[in-house]
């Protein structure tokens, strides 16, 4: 009786940890593959307004390297190399303090790219986009 009991508990941990292995393989294959809300065109790439909303940022690829849209509370947009001057990795987006922090050596930056503390020398590089009907258009 006291070993079914054991089977029994034995049998869920088990199948926990095996839903849990499927979901860990299967989150980055779902990325992968569902559909991007940036497109690009002629390299340029193109975000609808209303997948922007305020306090948000949105990374995509741009020119063989990363960049980020940001919207800052308040609504203004800018578009920046997601590149950190100080030594390349790429920055994060904290929504909650509103900036980006290279997770490197610790480099924060304006939404504007412009540094506030660490190492980094310079802001991060601007990108131009205009935005027509609706539709961000970077590059
Ligand atoms: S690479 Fe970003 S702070 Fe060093």
């Amino acid at each position: 009786m006291e070993n079914d009991g054991r089977r029994n508990f034995l049998g869920i941990c088990l199948g926990g940890l095996a839903t849990l292995a499927a979901a860990a393989v299967s989150f980055p294959v779902f990325r992968y593959l569902a559909p991007r809300s940036s497109k690009v065109t002629n390299g340029k790439v193109t975000i609808l307004e209303k997948d922007m909303p305020e306090g948000e940022a949105k990374f995509f690829e741009f020119a063989g390297s990363s960049a980020v849209l940001v919207r800052k509370r308040g609504g203004e947009l800018t578009a920046l190399s997601a590149v950190c001057t100080h030594l390349g990795c790429i920055v994060q987006w904290e929504k909650d303090k509103q900036d980006f922090l290279c997770p490197c050596h610790a480099g924060r930056f304006t939404p504007e790219g412009v540094v506030i503390s660490g190492p980094p020398p310079k802001a991060l590089t601007k990108i131009p986009f205009v935005v027509t009907n609706g539709t961000i258009t970077v590059g």
